[in-house]
């Protein structure tokens, strides 16, 4: 039978302890403040954005918001980042990707301060994530960190494989996986039969955008699988890149989308900004 890794469940005790450790903050007279930018109104942008926001609420943080039309321009977006990058009252900043296609992202994500960029989007945190020092984690995969930790998942010298090698959740997340010790291997569209990779995977992290696309005859009996996906089926429902009801009789471990690996970016995402504001002001 198999257990449900429940993302609501452990991204709350997450939450909890930065809520804690904020009222503590508090009473030294100190507020945390997260700086959300927003391009444009994607619809999926928008919903993010306000989970953030609840988010920010919950733990205690003050949150600003720049919701700025589609038609900004990138000398207009770089002037907001470089004030937000200026002020001493903002502790962390976050630009909601994707940004409208007349915008360059790479410049915009180059530009936010490594000591405010929560997301660890910036070069130097990229960087120090592969050098193994670092002071922020991407909150997708810290997020997945977070959650075989919390469920006593040991990582050490298990077959890891990753499908997705994005820059925001594949790659980082296969680095993540290699400090805990896994034997890991990314896989991609241009892989060589994908199912004979998966298959002798302990662990699996699906990252890859496509609805439901691991399928039973790509899991290994007793397998984790982690399904990072947020797609829509063919009938509208979310669902993630992995067809649940086929592949969770096979695993030991499955997390569920909704309700798996979403919210635990959110709260990577405000563990982030606590570490920001305490390190900009040596606490
Ligand atoms: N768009 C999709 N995921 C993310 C994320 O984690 N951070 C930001 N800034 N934008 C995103």
């Amino acid at each position: 039978m198999y257990k449900i890794i429940d993302g609501k469940l452990v991204s709350q005790s997450v939450k909890d302890s930065v809520k804690a450790e904020v009222e503590v903050l508090k009473e030294k007279g100190v507020e945390v403040t997260l700086a959300v930018i927003i391009v444009g109104d994607d619809p999926a942008s928008r919903v993010y954005v306000n989970n953030k926001k609840k988010a920010c609420e919950y733990v205690g943080f003050r949150s600003l918001e720049y919701a700025l039309p589609a038609q900004t321009s990138q000398e207009e977006l770089m002037a907001l980042v470089d004030e937000l990058n200026a002020r001493e009252d903002v502790n962390g900043i976050l630009c909601q990707l994707p940004l409208p296609k007349h915008l360059d992202e790479k410049a915009v994500i180059e530009a936010i301060s490594p000591k405010k960029d929560v997301d660890a989007f910036h070069a130097v945190n990229v960087g120090q994530i592969m050098i193994g020092d670092y002071d922020f984690l991407p909150c997708t995969p810290a997020g997945v960190m977070e959650m075989l930790s919390y469920y006593d998942i040991d990582v050490t010298g298990k077959n890891c494989v990753v499908i997705g090698r994005s820059n925001i959740v594949g790659k980082p997340m296969a680095m993540l996986l290699l400090h805990k010790n896994g034997t890991v291997t990314i896989t991609h569209s241009r892989t060589v039969d994908l199912k004979n990779v998966t298959n002798k995977a302990d662990i699996l992290v699906a990252a890859i955008g496509k609805a439901k696309f691991v399928g039973e005859d790509m899991v290994k009996d007793g397998a984790v699988v982690i399904d990072v996906g947020m797609n829509r089926d063919e009938n509208g429902k979310l669902c993630g890149d992995v067809d649940f009801d086929a592949v969770a009789p096979k695993c030991s471990y499955i997390t569920p989308v909704p309700g798996g690996v979403g919210p635990m970016t959110i709260a990577v995402l405000m563990k982030n900004t606590l570490k920001a504001c305490k390190l900009q002001k040596n606490l």
